[in-house]
C-alpha cells in the first residue's frame, strides 16, 4: 500500500512543468515560514516598541517561554519573581506584555473608569466557555455597560439584605457536620466549602440553589454536569451536578424571562432575585439578554464565585486548626457574637467587628496566592512608570502574590499571623493587600465573598462548637501551582479534618 502511494506520488507531473517537484514546493514553504518566523523574532527583539524593556531574550522572542513553565511546572509566578530579582521592577514577560513589581505603582495601573479607560487582552481565558461574560469583556465601554447593570446587586447593602441566604447555607453546613461530631470521622472540609460557595454562587447568579450541599459526603458531583441532560435525567434528575447544569441552561433563562413578564411590580430583593433577573429587567440592549450569552455569564459567575471563596476558606481553616493558640483565641473572641447560635445566626456586620477574625480572613486571602498578574491595557494614553514610557495598548500586569508575599511588608510571609492586621499597623500592610484587585475591573463579588467567609467561619469556630483536628499537612493546602487560581501539589489530600 505504502509502495503504491509512493509510486503514484513519483508519477505526478512536476508543478506547472517548471521542473519543481512537490518536495521542492514543500521545502520552499518551510523556508518561507522559517524566514517569516525569524523576521518576527528579529522585530520583537530589536524593533518592537517594547524592545527597550529589560527581560530575558527568550521571553521577548516568544510566548512559548511562559507556556513552557505553564505546561512543565505551572510555577511561572515564582519564575517571574526571580526575573524581577534579576532585571528590576519592570520586566518584559512576553513579546507583547510587561510585568511591574512595585507596590507604589498599583493604584496607577488599576484605575477606575473615571480616570482612564481599561481594556483586557483579547482572548483572555479563551476556550473556557466564558466569552462575552463581564470578566472576559475586552473593550472598556462594553465592560462598563455590562458591569453597571449588575453592580448594585453585589453592593454591600444588597448582600446584607440577602444575607439570610448565607445564614441558611452556613446553618445547613453546620447541621450536616453535626452528624460527624464525636465519631472520629474524617471529612473533606474543602469539598464541603465548595458545596456552600457553589450553592450561594448559584443563588446569586441564577436565583436557584443547586443544593450541592445535599450531595453525599459533600461530593459536589460536578462531573455529572458534563454528561448530556437526557442521560442525567434518566440516571437521576436530583443529582447535584444535574442541578448545576440546569442553572446554566437556556431553558432556565427563558423561565426567568417568563417570571419577569408576569411581575406586577419589581421587588429587587424577592426570594429568588439574581443577576439574571437584574440583567433581564435592565435596559441593556436585547443582544445582551440573549440566552446563550447569559449562559456564558452564569458559567463565569459560578466559576468566579465558587473555587475562589472555597479555596480561601480552606486555607484559613487549615491554618487555624494547625495553630492551637490561634484557634483558642479566635473561639474566645467569637463568644460575644455567637452566643445566641443556633437560635440566631451571627450577622456579618457583627462578625466584622471582631478584629481577630478579620485578621484570620485577611491572612487567608493573602496566603491563598491568587497567582495571575491581571494584565490591564490603557487604550488611549501611554503609561509612565519611573523613567519608562509604556506605549498605549500594551498589556501591563502586577501579580497579586508579589504584593502579598513581600517580606519587607509582611515579615515571614508564608506564616499565618492574624496579629499582623491588628492595631497600629504599618500602612504598607494595607496598601499591599489587593486580593480582589482594584479599579474598574476589580472583583464584582467581593462583598459576597467577605460575607460568606465571616459567617461560615464565625459558626465553625464558635466556642463550644465542633472539636476538629487535621489529617493533612501544609503541603496539601498551600498553593504552589498556577491554574488561574493557585492550587496545591497534584497529589494533595485536601483539607481532611477529623471530627473528634
Ligand atoms: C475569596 C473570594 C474571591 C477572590 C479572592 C476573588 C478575586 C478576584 C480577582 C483577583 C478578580 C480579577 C480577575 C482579573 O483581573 O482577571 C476577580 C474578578 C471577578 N470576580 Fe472575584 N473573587 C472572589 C469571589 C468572587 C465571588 C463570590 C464572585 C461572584 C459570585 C466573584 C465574581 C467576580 C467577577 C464577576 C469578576 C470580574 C469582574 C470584572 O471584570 O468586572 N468573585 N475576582
Amino acid at each position: 500500500m505504502a509502495q503504491n502511494v509512493s509510486r503514484q506520488l513519483q508519477a505526478l507531473p512536476s508543478i506547472f512543468e517548471t521542473g519543481c517537484s512537490i518536495g521542492d514546493v514543500a521545502a520552499g514553504l518551510v523556508a518561507l515560514m522559517f524566514v517569516y518566523r525569524a523576521s518576527v523574532v528579529v522585530y520583537r527583539l530589536f524593533f518592537s516598541p517594547l524592545a527597550k524593556f529589560p527581560g530575558p531574550i527568550l521571553a521577548a522572542a516568544t510566548s512559548w517561554y511562559e507556556a513552557f513553565f505553564d505546561l512543565w511546572s505551572q510555577n511561572f509566578p515564582d519564575v517571574l519573581s526571580d526575573l524581577h530579582d534579576v532585571y528590576g521592577p519592570i520586566v518584559r514577560v512576553s513579546p507583547t506584555e510587561l510585568s511591574i513589581r512595585d507596590a507604589e505603582y498599583y493604584n496607577d495601573l488599576y484605575v477606575l473608569g473615571g480616570k482612564r479607560r481599561t481594556n483586557l487582552i483579547a482572548g483572555n481565558r479563551a476556550g473556557l466557555g466564558m466569552s462575552d461574560a463581564i470578566a472576559t469583556t475586552v473593550p472598556h465601554e462594553l465592560h462598563q455597560l455590562r458591569r453597571k447593570a449588575v453592580e448594585n446587586f453585589f453592593s454591600k447593602q444588597s448582600v446584607t439584605r440577602l444575607e439570610s441566604r448565607i445564614h441558611h447555607e452556613a446553618r445547613s453546613l453546620d447541621e450536616k457536620l453535626l452528624r460527624y461530631a464525636g465519631t472520629g470521622t474524617i471529612v473533606r472540609l474543602d469539598h464541603a466549602f465548595s458545596c456552600v460557595t457553589g450553592d450561594l454562587a448559584g443563588q446569586f447568579a441564577c436565583g436557584e440553589n443547586p443544593e450541592l450541599l445535599e450531595g453525599s459526603e459533600f461530593n459536589p458531583e460536578c462531573i455529572a454536569a458534563m454528561l448530556p441532560v437526557a442521560v442525567l435525567k434518566a440516571i437521576n434528575p436530583h443529582v447535584a451536578g444535574f442541578r448545576m447544569f440546569h442553572l446554566l441552561s437556556e431553558g432556565r433563562i427563558e423561565k426567568i424571562k417568563d417570571e419577569i413578564s408576569k411581575e406586577k411590580d419589581h421587588d429587587e430583593f424577592h426570594e429568588k432575585t439574581s443577576i439574571f433577573h437584574h440583567i433581564l429587567r435592565s435596559d441593556l440592549p436585547e443582544s445582551e439578554k440573549d440566552p446563550a450569552r447569559l449562559k456564558r455569564e452564569a458559567f463565569a459567575l459560578l466559576a468566579a464565585g465558587t473555587i475562589t471563596t472555597a479555596g480561601t476558606l480552606t486555607t484559613i481553616t487549615y491554618f487555624i486548626l494547625a495553630n492551637p493558640e490561634i484557634e483558642k483565641r479566635l473561639r474566645v473572641e467569637l463568644k460575644r457574637v455567637t452566643d445566641c447560635y443556633p437560635n440566631q445566626v451571627p450577622r456579618w456586620t457583627d462578625l466584622e467587628k471582631i478584629p481577630y477574625l478579620t485578621g484570620c480572613i485577611k491572612e487567608g486571602l493573602r496566603i491563598a496566592r491568587f497567582m495571575r498578574r491581571n494584565p490591564r491595557i490603557s487604550p488611549d494614553t501611554d503609561l509612565k512608570y519611573k523613567q519608562w514610557t509604556i506605549p498605549k495598548n500594551t498589556p501591563v500586569g502586577m501579580s497579586i502574590c508579589h504584593m502579598h508575599m513581600d517580606p519587607e511588608v509582611y515579615p515571614e510571609p508564608y506564616k499565618f499571623i492574624p496579629e499582623r492586621w491588628i492595631g497600629d499597623v504599618d500602612p504598607r500592610v494595607n496598601r499591599n493587600f489587593v486580593p480582589f484587585v482594584k479599579g474598574s475591573r476589580n472583583c464584582l463579588g467581593l462583598n459576597l465573598a467577605w460575607a460568606e467567609m465571616y459567617v461560615v467561619l464565625g459558626i465553625l469556630f464558635r466556642p463550644g462548637g465542633f472539636k476538629m483536628s487535621l489529617d493533612c499537612d501544609e503541603s496539601d493546602i498551600v498553593p504552589i501551582h498556577d491554574s488561574d487560581v493557585g492550587i496545591p501539589k497534584a497529589d494533595s489530600r485536601g483539607l481532611r479534618v477529623r471530627f473528634d
